[in-house]
């Protein structure tokens, strides 16, 4: 089975790995900060705060900015559904901002008029790795007082008018996440970089049950929170890739450009693009058909042949629990028929010739067959 997207581990992650776990921390030891420190480095921001997974970094950061009972923030549909759960669970509202139909990412243009006084927070998700329009959402949120936290679980590598994705050039802080189908990977994990020392101080205390330490043995719980901690050796997983990110991002734009060579010549099939602002990280390389039977059609051959292309994704609001908020189906429509045709295919820098020719072979078989 070819994956649609996989991690890139070698020896020498394993070595660090191993090191860790013989040394006397393997969790709340000094591989957490170091990790911290290369990752905020690399990225161009002051600080960086590691979580066990891309989902409580996206939950300590939105509390860390105080959205709770009654606020809103505005996200797209089209994303994995914890930037929406994440604020559910502080009981804000998600108010949904539908999407460029050539990106899938939030048509910017919108968001003026989804703005309440109770909104408090915009959240745009760099989907499949290209990023957000973000000066024009930094200059919005600036005229009406908003708070920006980038979704860039899809993102690491990626540039916007040549910043670094994580540098918070235009927002209050980056998340990131390094499941393995990520850039880089430390098992479950993630993290938020921020540029403000008070936020950063929030998100320690949030990660640790709340915790501020005292004299001695002394420590103060400041509210009740959640472990949320990552491991050592999860981190020195983290640092070791981190030192192979550009190689990785590099990879995937390789592949990206075969895949442009190749499919731009099949009709009936949109491929992603690279706006004139973005670098583009590919995190997945999803294409869109004409329509939602041949999106489904494929997706079933291409299974059939052991490629695992997925969808991503169902827009966010058509999932029970948000039927059961009031949310209908119809609320963003070039979001929903994005849905309908997208398909990501396989993306990951170990994918060998031979597999991106088997795709694009048994993706000539299925469209070759209506003419
Ligand atoms: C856009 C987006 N946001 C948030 C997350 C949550 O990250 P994690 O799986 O590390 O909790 C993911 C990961 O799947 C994601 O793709």
């Amino acid at each position: 089975m070819i994956p649609y997207g996989r991690q890139s581990i070698q020896e020498e992650d394993l070595l660090e790995v191993l090191q860790v776990l013989r040394s006397d921390f393997i969790t709340q030891g000094p591989k957490v900060q170091e990790f911290e420190r290369a990752l905020a480095d690399y990225c161009g921001a002051k600080y960086a705060v590691a979580f066990n997974s891309g989902t409580t970094a996206l939950y300590s950061v939105y509390r860390a900015l105080g959205l709770r009972e009654g606020d809103q923030f505005i996200t797209t549909p089209i994303t994995f559904v914890a930037t929406v759960s994440a604020g559910v669970l502080l009981g804000a509202r998600p108010i949904f901002c539908d999407v460029e139909p050539e990106t899938g990412n939030m048509d910017v243009s919108l968001l003026p008029r989804l703005i309440t006084e109770r909104t408090k927070l915009i959240v745009p998700v760099h989907y499949a790795g290209h990023p957000v329009d973000m000066e024009k959402v930094w200059e919005v949120a600036q005229n009406y007082g908003l708070y920006v936290v980038e979704d860039a679980c899809h993102a690491l590598g990626s540039k916007y008018k040549g910043y670094k994705t994580g540098s918070c050039k235009f927002s209050h802080a980056v998340v990131f996440s390094f499941h393995p189908v990520k850039h880089i990977t430390t098992g479950e994990g993630g993290a938020v970089l921020t540029n403000q020392e008070k936020i950063y101080r929030e998100l320690l205390k949030i990660r640790n049950h709340g915790i501020i330490r005292g004299e001695d043995w002394e420590y103060y719980v400041e509210f009740p929170s959640f472990n949320f901690r990552i491991t050592d050796f999860q981190c020195a997983l983290g640092l070791s890739q981190l030192k192979r990110v550009d190689s990785f991002v590099e990879r995937r734009r390789q592949i990206a450009r075969f895949y442009q060579e190749e499919l731009s010549k099949f009709q009936g099939l949109d491929l992603p693009v690279e706006k004139p602002y973005a670098y583009h990280s590919y995190h997945l390389y999803p294409v869109r058909f004409e329509s939602a039977n041949r999106r489904r059609e494929v997706y079933r051959l291409l299974r059939s042949r052991g490629i695992g292309v997925q969808v991503h994704y169902i827009p966010v609001y058509w999932h029970p629990f948000m039927e059961a908020m009031g949310y209908r189906r119809g609320l963003c429509p070039t979001a929903e028929n994005f849905y309908s045709k997208v398909l990501s295919i396989p993306m990951y820098p170990a994918l060998k010739e031979r597999e991106l020719e088997r795709v694009v072979e048994s993706l000539r078989e299925v469209l070759e067959q209506r003419e």
